[in-house]
């Protein structure tokens, strides 16, 4: 490569070379959690690490009326309890000037052109154009009235077709099933063009994610193995130990499916699945993703011999402490036939993958917090050492571990010391804590930083919503005419519902327990 050329961002990753333009941010749904979580940790984090703009507002927008002040000392609060890395009052100092709050409806049209003629004004001041980027952080009930007020009020529209053209960053859940995900998608696209749309899964913005297709493009010894002549099975697990905490009525609506299913589990498939793309740039990357999930094929939701298992955690004991079940939560219907638990099974029918189970599984209250992709190699033939006990020889396993403890592991086949010949399964490790230290960026500042640059490689574009939705979406509505048959039950604290080893029993496979 020639030294002069610009390298593509994906591989540039957080460096400080990026030259972010002048931009505002403004933030739809500005007093939510999220904000105070994620988004204003992230944003006072790249601060620190002087990758905002030289010129940077921030705008948060919201029902409720809150002054000016009262809105930055919220913030400092939210940094000081939730960052990665404790409040430094001259970064947040810079940052913090530039932060106002504007409230009104989010279905208010005279809100939006006050907003605009804010921004205008802040140019006017500035003497220069400021890029706009829109973060929709709302419940999901008011993101079409966002989108549509956007456009109404010529926020959208503002510098368009320049390099300061404005972008929209969406939130999840984008829809509930697939006609409404499409719905979205065309009132999105009805106001900005794709290239301007952001749809955010933060899983992408993890390390670990982005360091799957590193993994897999960047050393020869696994892509040639990566295929059904090689590969026996897949698992990929996102296990969390908590509940549903005070989130009970939205998640009661939603469900493992929707929430963990459809986007984060479906694109650690897509990333682990995928041809290798014909480049890194965005379009190639998410190309080779929505073919994937396309060859998926649709999912049969019998309870009893279908490809799917669902589960809702009853109680149990989490870190020697009784925990309450699910119906026994906070904002849960007693009638409710929300699942907690999802496994599926999946057959990829392309050339790579045909014949090679993927199984995966989400699930709340489970024995432990890991999220992970263990790719099972074929057994080596049982000529040599196979005899009695003396042998024990395990298949190869990678285990791409994406949480806590991110790393990889391989498991391969030892002999142990002495004078016999026994074999075991050993393990050699790579953890990124030991390796890189341990205080890596969070998914959001990678996120919100790359949406600022304008690179869409790590969010979703709208046919690969749709792809995955169209695969959930008979699951939802079996489900729904079900009600609560064919619910399998877990033990809140446990790996799941004994009915999920259903799934793989026909291939004599057996759920991994997940984690280091
Ligand atoms: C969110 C879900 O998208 O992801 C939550 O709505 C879940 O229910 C969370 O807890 C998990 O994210 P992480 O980054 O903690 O694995």
């Amino acid at each position: 490569m020639n030294a002069s050329e610009p390298r593509h961002p994906f591989l540039q990753g957080l460096s400080k070379h990026r030259g972010a333009p002048p931009t505002v941010v403004v933030i739809f749904g500005a007093s939510g959690d999220l904000t105070a979580r994620k988004l204003v940790p992230a944003i006072f984090n790249l601060g620190i690490d002087n990758l905002l703009p030289g010129d940077f507002h921030l705008i948060g927008f919201g029902r409720k009326p809150i002054e000016d002040e009262k809105f930055r000392s919220l913030l400092d609060e939210a940094i000081g309890e939730f960052s990665r890395r404790p409040l430094d009052g001259e970064v947040w100092g810079r940052v913090r000037r530039h932060i106002s709050y504007q409230s009104g409806g989010y279905d208010e049209l005279a809100a939006f052109k006050v907003m605009a003629e804010k921004i205008d004004a802040l140019e006017r001041e500035l003497g220069r154009d400021l890029q706009r980027v829109f973060y929709i952080s709302t419940p999901p009930s008011v993101f079409e009235p966002v989108i549509q007020n956007l456009g109404k009020s010529g926020l959208a529209d503002k510098h368009q077709g320049t390099k300061l053209g404005s972008k929209v960053i969406i939130e999840k859940p984008f829809g509930h099933d697939l006609e409404s995900a499409r719905h979205l998608n065309a009132t999105l696209q009805s106001v900005f063009s794709e290239p301007q749309i952001y749809r955010i899964d933060h899983y992408l913005g993890k390390e670990t994610v982005q360091d799957l297709l590193v993994q897999r493009f960047a050393n020869s010894i696994f892509e040639p193995m990566w295929n059904r002549q090689h590969v026996e099975s897949v698992q990929i697990t996102v296990a969390e130990e908590l509940g549903v905490g005070s989130r009970g009525g939205y998640y009661d609506q939603s469900g493992a499916l929707r929430d963990m299913i459809q986007n984060h589990t479906m694109q650690l498939v897509a990333l682990t699945a995928m041809e290798p793309p014909v480049s890194l740039d965005p379009e190639s990357i998410r190309d080779e993703k929505v073919k994937v999930l396309k060859a998926i094929q649709p999912l049969n939701p019998d309870p009893e011999k279908g490809d799917v298992v669902r589960a809702r955690y009853a109680d149990g004991l989490f870190q020697g402490a009784k925990v309450p079940g699910y119906l026994e939560e906070a904002g849960i219907p007693a009638d409710s036939s929300t699942e907690t638990y999802a496994a599926l099974k999946l057959s990829i029918n392309n050339w790579r993958w045909k014949g090679v189970p993927f199984y995966i599984r989400s699930g709340k209250r489970m024995a432990r917090r890991a999220s992970e992709i263990a790719v099972q190699f074929r057994r080596p033939p049982g000529i040599l050492f196979s005899e009695g006990s003396k042998y024990d020889v395990a298949p190869n396993t990678m285990v791409i571990s994406i949480q806590p403890d991110e790393g990889v592991t391989l498991v391969l086949n030892s002999k142990v010391p002495g004078l016999e010949t026994r074999t075991q399964p050993v393990k050699m490790h790579f953890r990124y804590a030991t390796t890189y230290g341990s205080n890596t960026p969070e998914a959001y500042e990678r996120l919100i930083l790359d949406a600022i640059v304008g690179d869409s490689t790590l969010f979703i574009r709208g046919d690969e919503t749709e792809a995955s939705w169209r695969l959930c979406t008979p699951l939802l509505e079996d489900w729904n005419k079900r009600g609560n048959e064919g619910l399998a039950s877990y033990a809140a604290g446990s790996w799941g519902p004994p009915e999920a080893e259903r799934l793989l029993a026909e291939n004599g496979h057996l759920w991994r327990r997940a984690g280091p």
